[in-house]
């Protein structure tokens, strides 16, 4: 192989790896997306009340995955129902990586 096809397969390698960081949404939009989501869950997603789960430092295809459910009515939750009503498949993707890129709870050892 030459060194010319070498280079070109690393710079696909790395285009796909770059790519797949991406896919997991847009962390500044989803900061801009997340004012509504503050009142209950908290601005950095760390909630005050117990009522509200805490969704800081959470992975965020559990956080997708919640969201998800909750729209196709597989989780049922008449609040968050009505949260995910009108997000778009891309809102939520960004919503989850805004919260997953905040601080998560510190466990004690
Ligand atoms: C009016 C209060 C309220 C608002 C506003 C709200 N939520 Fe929630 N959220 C809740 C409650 C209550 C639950 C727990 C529901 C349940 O038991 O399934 C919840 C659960 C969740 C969960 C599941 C967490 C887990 O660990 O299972 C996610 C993810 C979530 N909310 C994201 C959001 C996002 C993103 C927004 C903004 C678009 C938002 N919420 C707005 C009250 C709220």
């Amino acid at each position: 192989m030459s060194r010319h096809v070498i280079s070109v397969l690393c710079a696909g390698a790395l285009a796909l790896f770059s790519g797949a960081a991406l896919a997991g949404g847009d962390v500044a939009a989803g900061k801009e997306k997340s004012v509504v989501c503050a009142a209950c869950h908290g601005e950095t997603g760390d909630s005050v009340a117990p009522d509200f789960p805490k969704l800081g430092g959470q992975h965020a295809d559990y956080l997708l995955r919640a969201l998800k459910d909750y729209k196709l009515g597989n989780r049922k939750n008449p609040i968050m129902s009505a949260q995910v009503e009108n997000l778009s498949t891309a809102d939520m993707e960004d919503l989850a990586a805004y919260f997953a890129a905040q601080q998560g709870l510190v466990v004690k050892r």
